[in-house]
């Protein structure tokens, strides 16, 4: 994610580098649907048209590309033929109703990490699939409707599973997340099995509940991990596997299914095959039915945050240029302190210019670009790769309301599907409410 001015789609190029800055951002987009009539989205594009398009689509926008999900899913699909694995997509990479209802004919189910997240997908979805849970945080007063949204439970500790285990077992199957204690992640922020890591039981200890009691994991029949992020590569996952083999073979043979997690990037691996093996270990020794749920895979690629310049001047010598949007739009900018790709950004471009956030944060900043032509009040930028943990993590800090949500199909029709407003903001911080506890 660091490197910029990689390649984007032909859409977002044209649309962040052929604006016509002199012209103010849009108005008010008057009907739902901004019909483009483009035949396909490709290089051939006309200029006129994607200013036109600029134009009228309203900022900050978050634009989700159709087609980019079907190339997404595309790369797990030989997961999916060449072995029984089942492909889950983690919705807290992104849980926009739409896009799970597009995802849904070519998954086998969704993870979630809370009630809202099961509600959410149950509610939506006709056929959700099968849906798996596990969290740090659950509650007591939240498990027995998970418990009845949920096909699969993975306890993250020993204690959580002594607690709930008898209550939830009619219902759904109880598993175990297991902490591999076998770190390929070398920033620990996003290490799951960092030390004196919160994600599920680690490896020595479980092993040692066993020795000293096999009954403490009567009724689990099955393994959760999930250990990596954004990784390419899909060895880690073989090595986890083998890892786990090693320490807890007979175990394993007990368990009916295995869950290997998110963390891997299908849609970049260039060689599935550690990923492959590893299933097949499992399957073919231990019987076991896998399943792996990817997030920011599935989803990262269709995302684009579409903001407007709303100022420039000049701080210490440097251009800065305030936009519409903010990095809370993106909190991962500020979480993990990475550069978000920006359309349009060259290397030698002779214009450079810090692109700040609109709020008071001194640090609402995205970071330094450079441009080949000039930017101006109005001009579009556009950040692309922002489908992953940008909707799902925004808030609204300072007022500054949430994007704009936009899908943009294959035949390249803009259409509207949701305006935040001030009611929502206003509901949120108590409007309308007079509660007496
Ligand atoms: C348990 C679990 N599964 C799946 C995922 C999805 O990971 P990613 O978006 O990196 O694929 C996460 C992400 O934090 C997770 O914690």
């Amino acid at each position: 994610m660091t490197e910029r001015g990689c390649s984007y789609s032909a859409w977002a190029g044209c649309l962040a580098g052929d604006v016509d800055s002199r012209r103010p951002s849009a108005g008010v987009v008057k009907s739902a649907t901004l019909d483009m009539s483009l035949p396909k989205l490709d290089k051939k594009l006309s200029t006129t048209y994607l200013t036109d398009t600029s134009r009228h689509l309203e900022t900050p926008a978050f634009v989700y590309e159709e087609a980019a999900f079907d190339r997404s899913l595309d790369s797990v699909a030989p997961i999916r033929q060449a072995t029984n694995c089942r492909v889950l997509f983690a919705l807290k990479a992104f849980s926009f109703i739409d896009v799970l209802k597009l995802m849904e004919p070519r998954l086998d189910g969704f993870a979630v990490s809370s009630l809202f997240e099961a509600r959410l997908a149950r509610d939506a979805l006709a056929n959700a699939g099968t849906m798996h849970l596990t969290t740090p945080g659950l509650r007591p007063d939240d498990i027995g409707e998970i418990a009845s949204l949920c096909d699969y439970i993975s306890f993250n500790s020993l204690g959580q599973l002594g607690s709930y285990r008898d209550a939830v077992a009619r219902y759904t199957s109880v598993g175990l997340r297991v902490n591999p204690q076998l770190s390929f992640v070398d920033d620990d922020r996003y290490d799951p099995c960092r030390p004196h890591s919160k994600l599920g039981v680690p490896l020595d200890d479980l092993e040692e509940a066993v020795a000293r009691d096999r009954r403490s994991l009567d009724g689990v029949e099955g393994i959760h991990i999930h250990t990596n992020c954004d990784s390419t590569s899909l060895s880690p996952v073989l090595e986890t596997v083998q890892h786990l083999e090693s320490r807890l073979g007979g175990l394993l043979a007990e368990m009916k299914w295995i869950n290997l997690g998110g963390g891997y990037l299908f849609d970049e691996a260039e060689d599935l095959s550690p990923l492959l093996e590893a299933i097949a270990l499992i399957e073919t020794k231990y019987g076991l039915q896998v399943y792996v749920e990817p997030g920011a895979a599935l989803v990262r690629r269709a995302g684009y945050i579409v903001s407007s310049v709303l100022d420039i001047f000049t701080s210490d010598g440097r251009r800065v240029a305030v936009l519409d949007t903010t990095v809370n739009h993106m909190p991962e900018v500020l979480e993990y302190g990475y550069e978000p790709d920006v359309a349009s950004h060259v290397e030698d471009g002779d214009y450079e210019y810090v692109l700040t956030g609109s709020t008071c944060l001194a640090g609402d900043v995205f970071g330094a670009y450079r441009f080949s032509e000039p930017l101006d009040i109005g001009s579009r930028v556009v950040f692309y790769n922002a489908g992953a943990y940008t909707m799902s993590k925004a808030h609204t800090f300072n007022g500054v309301n949430l994007p704009l949500v936009y899908a943009l199909d294959s035949a390249g029709k803009l259409t509207l599907r949701k305006r935040f407003t001030y009611e929502d903001y206003a509901e949120r911080w108590g409007a309308g409410i007079s509660v007496t506890v």
